[in-house]
């Protein structure tokens, strides 16, 4: 994965204060050890899956769907997988019956997963589900020890895994949460550990990795109150949902009240995709309020070689300029006239390429955006690591359903 920033910063004081605070916050906080975690245990347990289960429907919200599903449609396009993953995330009546349309109940694997256990949309969308299948057979649920879910689990006799300690939702792709449904998928797990551990180690180890996430990190924390809007502008349609899964990350965060200050703060995430959003977001971008940056995601080799035929159309011989083009190639040079567009504007921005779509590439990307914002929520000073605000929707939901 290359990394190219087009701005400068030279405070090296605060670049390496936050690397220090990370490092110690490294021995408590749960994720960063995930990319050297055994996976043996994972692979027996998709061992124990039938052959005839052909699709796996995984019922939970927020950080215990997002990350699998980020993974699962940008690997999808590219490989053979073994089964279908069918995300149950909404209440939304209408997209569970859909849903519920596309799979055969005998032939499908439940994981409920929630951290918490109590979710309200898991638990109205398991209890719809379980009305119609209630074998325990056909259910595995993920959550933390003790949790009420892991005792109900226990008392239907249903399988249970569990996350690692100190792991949040929103940064638990990379354990049991999201690893076991993408196993299940046929996903090779060990290269998605594999590729975050190479940003780890280039990270930790003072690689490149140290140097590009220390800069962009002060950058965004030293600005956060010009460009208070941070844009992943992705060229590829694989990237939808790896975009869905930082604007998760990102805000729910980094938008908290200073730990040592009355102040609220935070940085709003926004997800592009191009070029489709080159015809709607990017005059914006351009001409609107400059309070946005911008990272551009590239992807090199697209293993994909279809090409513009050379077809001449009466009266459009201006485009004929298109024939033969590879598709991948045109897609790789809008982003690049972006770019520059962008530059000539002053626009701070960076953009990050990965040679294809492979496991290894998303594993990369995703504890490239972990450490990311692990380090600005540092350098902002809040609790990256909570979350009040969504708590607090969730009290208030349940005080109404008891009323
Ligand atoms: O990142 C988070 O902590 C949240 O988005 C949770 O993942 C989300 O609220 C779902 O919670 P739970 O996994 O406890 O059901």
């Amino acid at each position: 994965m290359k990394n190219k920033l087009y701005f400068k910063l030279k405070n090296k004081k605060v670049q390496e204060e936050a690397f220090s605070a990370i490092c110690e916050e490294q021995k408590h906080i749960g994720y960063y050890a995930l990319p050297e975690q055994d996976i043996s245990p994972i692979l027996s347990y998709a061992q124990t899956i039938p052959e005839h289960i052909e699709s796996i429907a995984i019922i939970g919200i927020g950080g215990s769907s997002l990350g699998a599903k980020a993974i699962y449609e940008f690997i999808k396009p590219t490989k053979n997988l073994k089964r279908k993953l069918y995300f149950f995330e909404s209440t939304d009546p209408l997209n569970i019956t859909t849903l519920l349309s596309k799979i055969n109940l005998e032939h499908t694997h439940f994981l409920v997963i929630s951290k918490s256990g109590t979710t309200v949309e898991t638990f109205s969308i398991y209890k719809y589900i379980y009305s119609l299948q209630n074998s325990p057979k056909s259910y595995t649920f993920i959550t933390d020890p003790n949790s009420p879910l892991e005792k109900y689990a226990q008392d239907i006799g249903a399988t249970v895994l569990h996350l690692p300690d100190n792991v949040g939702g929103r940064f638990s792709v990379l354990s049991t949460v999201g690893l076991v449904p993408l196993a299940l998928s046929g996903v090779d797990i060990q290269s998605l550990l594999n590729g975050a551990s190479t940003i780890k180690k280039s990270f930790f180890g003072a690689g490149h990795m140290k140097d590009t996430l220390l800069k962009k990190a002060v950058f965004y924390a030293r600005h956060h109150e010009q460009y208070r809007i941070n844009c992943i502008f992705a060229y590829s349609e694989t990237l939808k949902y790896f975009c869905e899964w930082y604007v998760q990350l990102w805000g729910e965060s980094l938008g908290k009240r200073q730990r040592h200050s009355a102040f609220n703060v935070g940085l709003t995430p926004i997800g592009l995709i191009g070029p489709k959003d080159q015809h709607s977001f990017l005059q914006l971008l351009i001409d609107g309020t400059r309070n946005k940056s911008v990272t551009f995601i590239k992807i090199e080799d697209f293993q994909d070689d279809i090409i513009i035929p050379d077809i001449s159309l009466k009266h459009l011989e201006s485009l004929n300029n298109l024939n033969n083009l590879p598709f991948s190639k045109l897609i790789n040079m809008q982003c690049d006239s972006v770019i520059e567009a962008l530059i000539e504007e002053d626009i701070p921005l960076d953009s990050i390429t990965i040679s294809n779509v492979n496991e290894d590439n998303i594993g990369a990307l995703i504890y490239y955006y972990e450490i990311l914002t692990s380090l600005v929520g540092e350098l902002i000073d809040v609790n990256t690591y909570d979350q009040p605000g969504v708590e607090e929707g969730k009290i208030i939901l349940k005080k109404k359903l008891s009323s």
